[in-house]
């Protein structure tokens, strides 16, 4: 992504998830949140034409490319753009089911089973405290890692490529499931987009 960054399309309608996830949250998740991000964004970087000329993942996979008076502002409000803009393309109304292929079998190799796969990733964002993110990504070692990140951090900053992540900011789940992140979470495994995560996998090895 590029600035001056815009507001990128979901690719389905915002009640397309529903019932699992439900049409006010989608809006204002990403005309409300993500949009303030991208405006915040924008406005950071205004005077920084060094960094206006660097993709948002390369300023984010090697944050010593910002200078310190804006870096904790470029972490937090381009994570925000990068990080959604991942998360909405993580789900489908034709979502859902499991993984197949070299996807499936690397689930396989790292994490026992699909099932113990999604426990412990069910489990992580269960324990996840305040907010922030879950998420699949290649090492160096093109070892699949399950970690977290607080706020809007990314495991791009800490040399990993990430191909599946899970917004468990309480804005995501709110409105519909009020305190109850399980539900949200349980809720979720309707919707994910194994085919993307496959590509992002292929794509990442
Ligand atoms: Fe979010």
């Amino acid at each position: 992504m590029n600035y001056p960054y815009k507001l990128p399309e979901l690719g389905y309608a915002y009640d397309a998830l529903e019932p699992y996830i439900d049409k006010e949250t989608m809006i204002l998740h990403h005309t409300k949140h993500q949009q303030a991000y991208v405006n915040n964004l924008n406005g950071i970087l205004e005077n920084h034409p060094e960094l206006q000329k660097l993709p948002l993942e390369a300023i984010l996979g090697d944050l010593n490319v910002i200078p310190a008076s804006i870096r904790q502002g470029v972490i937090d409000q381009g994570g925000g753009v990068l990080n959604h803009t991942m998360f909405w393309t993580m789900m489908s109304p034709r979502g859902g089911g499991e993984p197949k292929g070299a996807l499936l079998e690397a689930i396989k190799a790292n994490f026992g089973s699909f099932d113990a796969f999604r426990d412990q990733f069910t489990q992580t964002a269960k324990k996840l405290f305040g907010s922030g993110w879950v998420w699949i990504s290649l090492n160096k070692d093109g070892k699949l890692i399950m970690s977290t990140t607080p706020n809007q951090e990314t495991p791009l900053s800490e040399g990993m490529k990430p191909i599946m992540c899970f917004d468990v900011w309480e804005h995501a789940y709110y409105l519909k499931y009020q305190n109850r992140r399980p539900e949200y979470i349980d809720a979720w495994w309707h919707i994910v987009n194994w085919d993307q995560i496959d590509e992002n996998y292929r794509k990442a090895e």
